[in-house]
């Protein structure tokens, strides 16, 4: 393995790049520490009692466990005290999340899902962390940005990434220049480049997918999943099944190996339509990664990094993954309009 950090990596080799500044370097060295805490804990569960929920319930309506508010706890704090934030928000708080007058404060505004897939926390599953940052667009000196200037359009993120608390604990992300993944070396505790430059194979051969909503999927959704099961598609045979209920672990195979992961809209008993996964903590910054990586992201029709959010907690559909794959869902929902 490489001995280069992700420090090393960014000015290296992005010295032309704006991001390749101190101050991003402190945030990226930020949430690196507070990732690092996160894992630290997670590899003990079992051990001390973080499994199991709070006895709350979130803002998405679920209910928190004890490792989604230790892991949004540490981010909060860390991140709050970096010096390069103006605001943050969480998929675990309802609003903004606001850095007090008396900190420092700078011009970037950071996104996260500080654990993701907490539904496998308590039975030894991989989980992780999802990231997305943004710059304020106009600066302010150190002013409290509003709704509206964080509410920006999902491809005016700078950087994303995510870290992954599995086999081992792993970094991957990008800043408009490729997909970079870096594995933690526990004995030296930095994560070190492992898989430079990551592109997911044009044509895929796994599907991910909660196939269990199938009765609440429209006819063009079971058309896509019937796709994937035949003999008659890209492949010539069906795709190989593989579903972890982590968004995160579900998106690292796929990047991988080549591969779709689906969350359609359900009909609700209303008649509405609903995606669950949220824009700007998940599928916004898991969009970029992936069209870096040379794949594609949809609603199904649309293009994700092409929504303007319109309040923080808005859900989408999400098809992401190799781009045949993606594309041929377009083709199918297209049919369908
Ligand atoms: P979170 O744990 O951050 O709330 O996210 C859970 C998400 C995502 O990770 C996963 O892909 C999806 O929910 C699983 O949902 P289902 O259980 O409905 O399949
Ligand atoms: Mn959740
Ligand atoms: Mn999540
Ligand atoms: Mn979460």
């Amino acid at each position: 393995m490489s001995q280069v950090t992700v420090t090393e990596h960014l000015l290296l080799h992005q010295k032309k790049s704006p991001m390749a500044t101190g101050r991003f370097t402190s945030l990226l060295t930020e949430l690196i520490l507070s990732a690092k805490i996160i894992s630290r804990e997670v590899t003990k569960a079992g051990l001390v009692d973080v499994l199991g929920f709070t006895g709350e319930t979130n803002v998405q309506g679920e209910k928190v466990r004890k490792l989604d508010e230790f892991a949004n706890n540490v981010l909060i704090h860390r991140m709050r005290r970096s010096g390069v934030l103006c605001a943050m928000a969480s998929e675990e708080n309802g609003d903004l999340i606001h850095i007090s007058g008396d900190l420092p404060r700078g011009d970037y505004i950071l996104i996260f899902d500080p654990l993701d897939g907490s539904s496998n926390i308590d039975v030894n599953v991989s989980i992780g962390t999802i990231f997305s940052i943004y710059r304020r667009p106009l600066k302010k000196n150190g002013e409290t940005p509003s709704m509206r200037e964080v509410l920006q359009t999902c491809d005016k993120q700078i950087c994303s990434g995510y870290f992954i608390y599995g086999s081992s604990t792993m970094m991957v992300y990008t800043t408009g220049e490729g997909v970079h993944g870096f594995t933690l070396d526990p004995s030296v505790g930095e994560f070190l480049l492992s898989h430079e430059d990551m592109k997911i194979p044009e044509q895929g051969r796994i599907y991910s997918v909660n196939e269990a909503y199938w009765n609440s999927w429209d006819p063009a959704t079971k058309e896509v999943l019937a796709y994937f099961k035949s003999r008659e598609n890209a492949l010539g045979k069906p795709y190989s099944s593989r579903y972890i209920g982590s968004l995160v672990a579900d998106f690292h195979r796929n990047l991988l190996y080549g591969g779709i992961f689906m969350y359609p809209s359900r009909i609700l008993d209303n008649g509405e339509r609903q995606g669950k996964l949220r824009l700007m903590c998940e599928a916004a910054p898991m969009a970029m990664l992936i069209e870096q990586a040379g794949g594609m992201a949809t609603d199904g029709i649309n293009r994700i990094l092409d929504y303007q959010p319109t309040e923080l907690h808005q859900r989408v559909p999400l098809f992401i993954g190799s781009k045949n794959d993606v594309e041929t869902v377009r083709q199918i929902y297209l049919k369908h309009q």
